[in-house]
């Protein structure tokens, strides 16, 4: 048994969700016949496995979030889209006349949202794309790429990045979940384990799966916004807004200090 194959999950993900949504290209079939639905299965690094249709990362404004309206108003400038995934918001926010740029590490997913017809996306992490020297006023983590922050170690690396891309005054504005509402006793113990471990409670070890491909295991950072605030704290950004009108899921906005 050689186990999965480490590969762009989310981009094939993105690629069989589109082929089905549009009927054009291969998609995956039951007994080469019927359809069958597009899953990212997420495996944490406790034994825990969650599966979850990948359509969703395709949706138009109608099927949106309402934060994700929210979040979309906010955002003004020129905007960089940091983790893009199939382009939903870029896409919307491209209608409405604003400039904005997606980024992603997954060519995959560049694929799809170029395909759905996102104009300006580039393959890259936040620090490759720093030496370029585009300059942003709205960066959006959303989708709950909050999580991008990772945990206390990666995040001020994270947003110094994106502060050194920044414009003066821009904003940076992130969807996030405060993990720590629930009773499961599955999670509580998570929690507990990680906070022993010297991590925040809900910093997650996560790795994704489709078909037969795996990422590499990566932290994924869920956290309260008491502890965003402790991790902004020392960066060049300023936490200012915190929108909880959907609590646990919430918008954060984080403005750059300075002159
Ligand atoms: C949860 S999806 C969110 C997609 C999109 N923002 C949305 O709301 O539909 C996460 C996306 O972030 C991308 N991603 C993950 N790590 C990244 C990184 N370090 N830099 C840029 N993009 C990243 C993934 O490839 C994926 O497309």
């Amino acid at each position: 048994m050689d186990g999965p194959r480490q590969g762009d999950v989310f981009g094939e993900l993105l690629r069989d969700a589109l082929a089905v949504r549009t009927g054009v290209g291969p998609r995956p079939l039951v007994g080469g016949r019927l359809p069958r639905p597009v899953i990212e299965i997420i495996e944490r690094d406790d034994g825990l496995i969650n599966g979850a249709p990948a359509e969703h990362y395709l949706d138009g404004p109608e099927q949106w979030e309402p934060y994700d309206h929210r979040a979309v108003h906010r955002a003004s400038g020129a905007v960089l889209d940091v983790g893009v995934g199939g382009g939903r918001i870029a896409l919307a926010l491209q209608e409405r006349g604003v400039s904005v740029t997606g980024l992603d590490i997954s060519p995959g997913a560049v694929r799809v949202a170029q395909a759905r017809g996102v104009r300006d996306v580039v393959c890259a992490t936040v620090d490759e794309h720093v030496g370029q020297g585009a300059r942003y006023d709205t960066f959006l983590l959303l989708g709950n790429n909050l999580g991008l922050l990772e945990g206390r170690g990666r995040a001020p690396e994270f947003l110094a990045a994106l502060a050194a891309m920044a414009r003066p005054g821009a904003q940076i504005i992130a969807q996030g979940t405060d993990p720590y509402g629930t009773t499961d006793p599955l999670h509580l113990t998570y929690h507990e384990r990680n906070r022993r471990r010297g991590r925040l409670g809900g910093q997650l070890r996560l790795r994704l799966r489709y078909r037969e491909l795996s990422t590499g295991w990566f932290d994924y950072l869920v956290c309260s916004t008491d502890e965003l605030g402790q991790i902004v704290a020392g960066t060049p950004w300023r936490l200012v807004d915190i929108d909880n009108a959907d609590a646990p899921f919430y918008l954060a906005t984080l403005r750059l200090v300075g002159p």
